[in-house]
């Protein structure tokens, strides 16, 4: 037991995928694995084991936001020797041309969180995807017709954001969405020197004041766990 999972040692897989939704980790694992089984419910955080196509697999719940994500970064590497970690989410669109369902994968991460702030004093770190895992995304959303786009995202601290022109500014320079929790990964993930990657759905946009619908979300939603799920 870690002090926010209740698995044992070997209970969890070296590939996990990480929702921040603990219920989308219990959809996933009903819908995508065989034989799951439920490791953790401390404090309603489920995290799942079974098989996708017979290799082993689990999915476990992050929670929104940098710091509860980390918990569970930190926790599966470092005590249940997890390996790949693939965060799955959704993301507002802050360009014209990505569009509500559209399929991003986080290059790198910008944040407005203070976690590097302390680490690297008086310079900025930029945390980033790993080639590997990116690549093979890449190579499978073209093998199965898949659209995706690349590039940098912002991981932000808030939600609901005094300035709602802030994001003109990361628009600006490139940065494609925003969602909350895959800088703190990326930072994780090589500090510990394992691999990750942030696929993510885009369910807003910034741009139009858009939102997608239920259904709109599941069919998307379907196309990234199908990516995840293949490049490990
Ligand atoms: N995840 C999905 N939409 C988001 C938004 N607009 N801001 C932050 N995270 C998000």
């Amino acid at each position: 037991m870690s002090v926010h999972i209740e698995a044992l040692k070997g209970d969890i897989a070296e590939t996990v995928l990480m929702p921040g939704d603990p219920l989308r980790a219990k959809w996933i694992a009903e819908t995508f694995l065989d034989d799951a089984i439920c490791y953790n419910q401390v404090r309603g955080m489920l995290g799942y084991t079974g098989l996708y196509k017979g290799k082993k697999i689990s999915v476990q719940g992050s929670g929104m936001g940098i710091p509860s994500a980390m918990i569970y970064y930190n926790e599966l590497i470092s005590e249940y020797g997890a390996k790949n970690l693939i965060r799955v989410g959704s993301a507002g669109s802050y360009q014209k041309d990505i569009k509500i369902r559209d399929i991003v994968l986080a290059m790198a991460a910008s944040t407005t969180s203070g976690i590097n702030n302390s680490r690297f004093v008086n310079a900025d770190y930029s945390p980033t995807a790993d080639f590997e895992l990116f690549m093979n995304a890449c190579l499978y959303a073209r093998k199965k017709n898949i659209q995706i786009k690349a590039g940098n995202v912002l991981s932000a601290d808030e939600f609901y954001e005094d300035d709602k022109e802030a994001y003109k500014l990361w628009a600006k320079y490139g940065v494609l969405c925003v969602e909350m929790e895959a800088a703190g990964l990326y930072t994780l993930a090589a500090k510990h020197n394992v691999k990750a990657l942030a696929i993510l759905t885009i369910s807003d946009s910034l741009v139009t004041g858009e939102q997608s619908t239920a259904a709109e979300r599941e069919s998307s939603f379907n196309e990234m766990i199908e990516i995840a799920l293949n490049i490990t």
